[in-house]
């Protein structure tokens, strides 16, 4: 497939099933590959990945919805926290705050910096990834259950505490497809400067 329509074909799949049209090693695969070929400031690789499916995925969300109903206090609907279970498993995303802390002390000219850069190169993972999986058949959405979820993620997948969360991406077989993106005259957001 064409890279511009891979990213056209990337989108916010919510209506998620169990359905995979390809094998867990394809998708093992992808996440292997973005994590190894996207960049990172000054190549410092702060990036972390947890993947998981099956049993481990519906207790994740079980464990989400019992999170924030700890944290509000109130009896929450379970329909979103149900959505995401629905699909077939589940990439968290950190960044490495111990790498960062190495790379701000190297680099003292960049220190006020890194912040921002982590984040950006979380951002081009997750997106290489999202992309991917939709070439692959595979719908994804991206979910910020964080900071409230921390802990509990910690706990369950025993990640060194130095891994600090930034997104949570569940993924499966698409049940509905979304719908058509609303018209925009994008140039509105690009000044080619002729
Ligand atoms: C940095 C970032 C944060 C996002 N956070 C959330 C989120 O917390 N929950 C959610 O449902 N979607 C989230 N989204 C998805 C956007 O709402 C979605 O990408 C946007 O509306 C465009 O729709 P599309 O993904 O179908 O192209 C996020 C997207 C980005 C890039």
């Amino acid at each position: 497939m064409d890279f511009v329509e891979m990213i056209k074909n990337r989108r916010s799949v919510y209506s998620l099933d169990k359905n995979m049209p390809v094998s867990d090693d394809k998708v093992f695969d992808l996440v292997r590959d973005c994590v190894k070929y996207v960049p990172d400031a000054f190549n410092i690789k702060s990036q972390r990945v947890v993947i998981f499916t099956g049993a481990k995925h519906k207790k994740f969300w079980d464990n989400v919805h019992n999170e924030l109903v700890n944290f509000t206090g109130k009896n929450l609907s379970r329909e979103r926290i149900y959505s995401f279970a629905a699909g077939y498993g589940t990439i968290l995303y950190f960044y490495d705050m111990d790498v960062v802390e190495n790379a701000k002390s190297q680099y003292p000219l960049y220190a006020d910096r890194f912040n921002d850069w982590i984040m950006q190169s979380n951002g081009m993972l997750q997106f290489a990834v999202w992309t991917g999986l939709r070439a692959l058949g595979v719908g994804a959405n991206l979910q910020h259950y964080n900071p409230i979820i921390n802990k509990m993620v910690q706990n369950m997948f025993d990640v060194p505490k130095s891994w600090v969360l930034v997104a949570q991406m569940p993924f499966g077989g698409i049940a509905n497809a979304p719908g058509a993106k609303p018209d925009e005259d994008v140039m509105q957001r690009i000044k080619f400067a002729k």
